[in-house]
C-alpha cells in the first residue's frame, strides 16, 4: 500500500527499515525489536505483509480495513476458554506455497517498496530476518547497511553459517552422512549429527527449504551486523566464536520485562482467555502443552501424548491448533479423550502463551522447543518436557535438556510412547527430577533477568549496537 517514509516523519533521526518474516514465531520478536529501536531514538518503518496485517486484525475481531495495530492492542477482547464463544479456528499455513513465495515473489516486491521508503541511504539501515534470501544484495544496491535479525539460538546460526564445514567433513550434503560426533565447528566443542537442525539431517538437499537456507546464509555472510535473540551467558562459546566472524550482538530475550502487554497486537490467531480456568487450579499443578505456530505432529504421536497426559493424572491446558496434525484433520484427539479429561483439563485453539506460562498454576511446559517458547518458559521459571518436531527445535532441545538440564526429552530414543510420557510428566511435576530441574530453570531465569538489567550483557550489547548505528547513520 501507500507508505509515508519514516525519515520524513522522523525528522533527522536515523531510519531503521524493519522487514518482518510473515510467520508468528518471527513476528513477535521483530515487533518488540522495532519498538525497542523506536524507544532508542530511531525512526522506524515496519514492513509486514497485508496477509499478516489482516490476520492480526481478524484475530482481535476488528475490521482489517483502517485497522490500527496500536489501538487494536489496547482494545483486546478475548473469548473465555471452554465457554460458548470459543475462539474461531486458526487459519492453516500452506507451508510449501508460503516458502515458494518467500523465495521468489517477495524479493522483487520488497525492492520496489524499499526504493520508496529509503529516502537517504546514508542515514538508513535495513533490519531483515536472516531467513530472507535477498537482504545483503538489496542493501548493497540501495546503499544501506544490512542488520540481519536472527530469532533462533546462536548455536543454530553458527551451524548454518558453517554448512560448508559440515559438507567438507562428510556430515552433510552426501548420500551417507557420517554418524560420529561433529567436533570442528568453531565455538562448539562437540555436537551429535542427531542434534543438528532437521534440514541438516536430510540427505535430499534440493527442496525449496534447502534453497532458502543456502541463499539466506550466503546473504547472512554479507550482513554488516547480526542481532540475535539470545543471551551471551546461555551460549558463551558459540557467541564468542561468532563475534570472531562479524559484529554479532546477543540482545535477548526480546520481550517486554515482566511480559507486559505489547503496545502492538502481534497474535495472528484469536486468543482464548484461560485466566478464569487457571485461577481455579492449585499452584504448579497444570501441564501446559503447545506445539507452536508452524510444525505438525502425526496422529500417532498425538495419541501417545494424549494417552500419557491422561495416565499421568496431571491437570493440563492444551493448545491444539486445528491444523496441528493437518488442515484436513481438525479433531485429531483420540475418541473419548474429552470425557476422560473432564474436570482435569481444557483444550483451546490458541492462547496468550506468556500469560499462561507466568500463571502460578502452571507447573511444567510440554513444548516443541520453538526458541520463543524456550525463552518464555525460562523467563517464567517453568521446567520443560521437550518434544521437538522440526527445524531448529531439535537443536534447541540439546540446549535445554543436555546443556542446561532445564528440561527432559520425550521420545529421544525412538518413537514417543504413552507410558514414557506419563512417567516423564510425573517426574517433572512431582518427582526429585522435577525439583532439580526447577532449580536449574530458576538459575537460568536469573541469568536472563541479569542480562537485561542495567549493566547486563544483553543491555550492554544493545547499547553498543545502538551507538554504532547512530554513529554510522546519524
Ligand atoms: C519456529 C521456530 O521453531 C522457532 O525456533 C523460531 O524462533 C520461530 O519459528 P514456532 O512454532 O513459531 O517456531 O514457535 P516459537 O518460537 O515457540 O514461537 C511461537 C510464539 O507464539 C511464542 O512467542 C508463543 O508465546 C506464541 N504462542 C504460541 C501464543 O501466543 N499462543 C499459543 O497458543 C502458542
Amino acid at each position: 500500500g501507500d507508505v509515508a517514509p519514516a525519515r520524513v516523519r522522523g525528522g533527522n533521526k536515523p531510519h531503521a527499515v524493519v522487514v518482518a518474516l510473515p510467520l508468528q514465531g518471527h513476528i513477535i520478536p521483530v515487533v518488540h525489536l522495532a519498538l525497542r529501536l523506536a524507544a532508542r531514538g530511531f525512526a522506524v518503518t515496519f514492513v509486514s505483509t497485508e496477509a499478516v496485517h489482516d490476520q492480526t486484525a481478524r484475530a482481535l475481531g476488528v475490521d482489517p480495513a483502517g485497522y490500527d495495530v496500536f489501538a487494536a492492542a489496547r482494545r483486546r477482547r478475548r473469548a473465555p476458554a471452554g465457554g460458548e464463544e470459543e475462539a474461531p479456528p486458526p487459519l492453516g499455513i500452506r507451508r510449501v506455497e508460503f516458502l515458494g513465495a518467500l523465495l521468489h515473489a517477495l524479493s522483487a516486491h520488497v525492492e520496489r517498496l524499499l526504493r520508496r521508503v529509503v529516502v537517504d541511504p546514508a542515514s538508513t539501515f535495513l533490519v531483515a530476518d536472516t531467513f530472507f534470501v535477498w537482504p545483503a544484495t538489496l542493501a548493497r544496491r540501495l546503499g544501506v547497511a544490512y542488520v540481519s535479525f536472527w530469532t533462533e539460538p546462536a548455536l543454530v546460526f553458527n551451524l548454518y553459517y558453517h554448512m560448508d564445514l559440515l559438507t567438507q567433513n562428510g556430515h552433510f550434503r552426501c548420500s551417507e552422512p557420517r554418524k560420529d560426533s561433529i567436533t570442528y565447528i568453531p565455538g562448539v566443542a562437540s555436537i551429535e549429527p542427531s542434534e543438528l537442525m532437521s534440514y541438516l539431517q536430510e540427505t535430499d538437499t534440493t527442496s525449496v527449504v534447502h534453497r532458502i537456507i543456502f541463499k539466506a546464509f550466503d546473504e547472512a555472510r554479507g550482513a554488516d551486523y547480526v542481532l540475535c535473540n539470545t543471551v551471551e551467558e546461555l551460549e558463551p562459546s558459540t557467541v564468542a566464536a561468532l563475534r570472531g566472524e562479524k559484529p554479532f550482538y546477543a540482545v535477548g530475550p526480546i520481550f517486554p520485562a515482566g511480559f507486559a502487554r505489547s503496545a502492538v497486537a502481534t497474535s495472528m490467531w484469536a486468543e482464548s482467555d484461560c485466566s478464569r480456568w487457571l485461577a481455579d487450579q492449585p499452584p504448579a499443578s497444570v501441564l501446559y502443552i503447545s506445539f507452536g505456530s508452524y510444525a505438525h505432529v502425526t496422529r500417532r504421536e498425538l495419541h501417545e501424548i494424549a494417552g500419557g497426559v491422561l495416565a499421568s493424572g496431571a491437570r493440563f491446558l492444551w493448545v491444539m491448533r486445528p491444523d496441528v496434525v493437518s488442515s484436513d484433520d481438525p479433531d485429531p484427539l483420540p475418541e473419548g479423550f474429552a470425557a476422560a479429561a473432564e474436570g482435569r483439563g481444557i483444550v483451546v485453539p490458541w492462547c496468550c502463551q506468556v500469560e499462561v506460562l507466568s500463571h502460578a498454576a502452571v507447573g511444567a511446559f510440554l513444548t516443541h522447543c520453538g526458541w520463543n517458547s524456550v525463552l518464555e518458559s525460562v523467563w517464567a521459571g517453568v521446567p520443560m518436557l521437550c518434544f521437538p518436531l522440526l527445524t531448529d527445535q531439535i537443536t534447541n532441545r540439546r540446549l535445554v535438556a543436555r546443556e542446561w538440564r532445564a528440561g527432559v526429552s520425550i521420545g529421544e530414543r525412538g518413537a514417543v510412547r504413552a507410558d514414557e510420557v506419563a512417567a516423564l510428566i510425573r517426574g517433572v511435576m512431582g518427582g526429585e527430577e522435577g525439583v532439580r530441574i526447577r532449580e536449574q530453570v530458576r538459575k537460568l531465569k536469573g541469568t536472563l533477568e541479569a542480562a537485561v538489567a542495567p549493566g547486563g550483557s544483553s543491555r550492554r550489547n544493545f547499547d553498543e549496537f545502538v551507538d554504532e548505528l547512530k554513529r554510522r547513520c546519524g
